[in-house]
């Protein structure tokens, strides 16, 4: 049977090695949630870093662990993890595709080792597929691996998706391996990203810097046309909102509403990242509370920052940045029964995420740039009351789909002041109305939607290649 092989970094499970011995937890981030709940279904699998270095000896245990879940290890040493991983991938992929580039760190050794670790993987490829499975490779730490496993496997059916912003061609242009890079990518016959000005700035790219002629979403590389296209990823909905409903969740709802003397929720999810605007945000709120003192002691922001990439030194800073914003403003305005920003700098369960999303007011997504963001939609499909107010960054790619939030600049600091202070009043039959109809998107280009449109756009893609021939 026709399997598909899902290729990422990072499994949907991380191993952890707590007082000797091995746990097994759910991964964070957009790629190992959203597709979480549906690689399982059929025969697929699922290829990646289980997220730790692995002793020779563990190898074997976790190994057994994983398949039992249909998912397959790639270990890395603590030099891949350094390099490839910290280093090539989230020194100088990570903010040059968010347009950080002003943090970009140009590595030759970090780029020897990228290549390395996609060799890597494109060996676990090459001994566990079977001819007629399709490959489906996942996001910017793979990104030579099309091209790679083209070479091994000439005729496979080659899938790419990224999950993050690919920039414009001139931000682009100033990696030093950007040709390399494009290279790599092309061996794929059919490359996604969430919004069609991704694709634009990678078509712009490879044409510039390969020389490539494109025209309607379709690179002609001499020997193989590569299709190119944008699939706005979705999120599981049913699983949100039959969880909001639940009454494990009600129950939750109800003991948080209790602790926190029912006042308004504004709801901040992200891991620990510059791209997510963090401070920014901070620095809003504290304006907000300056110039609205009439909201004292009636809000609260709870913000939750899951730890990410914690060895890479712009992600220290960002920790010590947000400690400090978050001290500042609880200093200056805290009382006896109230903090004003309650920060945690852990993650959450599942069931405990879908009670925060249910008692926010308001969800303040505003990332200054952000392939999708599925923090926002996973609020959306949780509001089972038909309530609640969407504070969104105009620099994600959920906000091309959800034009009904209040659309924000997140360089805008005033801005989002007045988003704060408007969100708060909205009356709630204009919520309802607006949360409606974002409901009825989140809901219909779910993460099944998603899948099938992605692998039926690869399937034509490869019938078309296939009828040239
Ligand atoms: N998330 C999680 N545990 C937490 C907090 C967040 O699993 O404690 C999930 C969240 O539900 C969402 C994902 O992490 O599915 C974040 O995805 P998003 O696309 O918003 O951003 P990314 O982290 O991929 O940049
Ligand atoms: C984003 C990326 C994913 C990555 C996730 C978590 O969602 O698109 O590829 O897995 O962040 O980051 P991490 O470095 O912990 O895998």
């Amino acid at each position: 049977m026709a399997r598909k092989i899902i290729v990422s970094n990072r499994l949907p499970v991380k191993v952890r090695r707590a007082d000797g011995t091995m746990t097994f937890e759910p991964s964070e981030g957009g790629l190992a949630t959203g597709l979480g709940s549906v690689y399982k279904e059929g025969e697929n699998i699922w290829l990646g870093w289980p997220g730790l270095c692995v002793e020779e000896s563990e190898e074997q245990q976790v190994i057994t662990e994983l398949q039992k879940e249909r998912m397959q290890p790639v270990f890395l040493t603590e030099s891949d993890i350094k390099e490839y991983y910290e280093g090539f991938s989230n020194e100088t992929l990570w903010p040059t595709f968010h347009y950080f580039s002003q943090f970009a760190v140009y590595e030759q050794s970090y780029w020897e080792a990228y290549y390395r670790v996609n060799q890597k993987f494109c060996e676990q490829i090459v001994k566990f597929a079977n001819p007629d499975d399709t490959i489906w490779i996942h996001d910017y730490q793979l990104l030579l691996l099309p091209s790679m496993v083209r070479e091994s496997l000439p005729d496979s059916t080659i899938g790419f998706f990224q999950h993050i912003p690919f920039p414009s061609y001139e931000v682009f242009r100033m990696l030093p391996w950007r040709k390399q890079i494009l290279q790599g990518l092309l061996g794929a016959d059919l490359i996604g990203f969430h919004t069609y000005d991704d694709v634009r700035h990678f078509v712009s790219s490879v044409i510039h810097l390969v020389g490539l002629a494109a025209s309607h979403g379709i690179i002609e590389t001499g020997n193989r046309s590569v299709m190119v296209d944008a699939f706005p990823m979705g999120i599981d909905y049913d699983k949100y909102a039959q969880t909001a409903n639940s009454e494990k969740v009600s129950g939750m709802v109800q003991e948080f509403q209790e602790a926190l003397r029912h006042r308004k929720i504004i709801l901040s999810i992200d891991r620990l990242d510059y791209s997510k605007g963090i401070p920014q945000r901070l620095r809003a709120f504290e304006m907000f509370l300056k110039q609205y003192p009439e909201f004292h002691e009636q809000v609260t922001l709870i913000m939750i920052v899951v730890p990410s990439r914690d060895q890479v030194e712009k992600y220290k800073e960002l920790k010590i940045e947000v400690d400090e914003l978050v001290g500042r403003i609880n200093g200056l305005y805290r009382t006896l029964s109230w903090a004003p920003v309650q920060y945690y700098y852990h993650s959450f369960p599942f069931e405990e995420l879908s009670a925060f999303y249910r008692m926010a007011h308001v969800a303040l997504v505003t990332p200054m740039r952000d392939g999708m963001n599925l923090v926002c939609k996973e609020y959306i499909a949780s509001r089972n009351d038909g309530t609640g107010v969407l504070i969104l960054s105009e620099m994600a790619g959920a906000a091309k789909e959800l034009s009904e939030a209040i659309l924000i600049n997140p360089n805008d600091v005033h801005q989002m002041v007045g988003a704060l202070q408007q969100a708060l009043i909205v009356p709630e039959e204009n919520q309802r109305v607006a949360v409606a109809s974002m409901q009825a998107t989140v809901q219909k280009y779910n993460i099944h939607h998603w899948v099938n449109l992605f692998m039926d756009r690869l399937t034509y893609a490869k019938e078309k290649q296939n009828a040239l021939k």
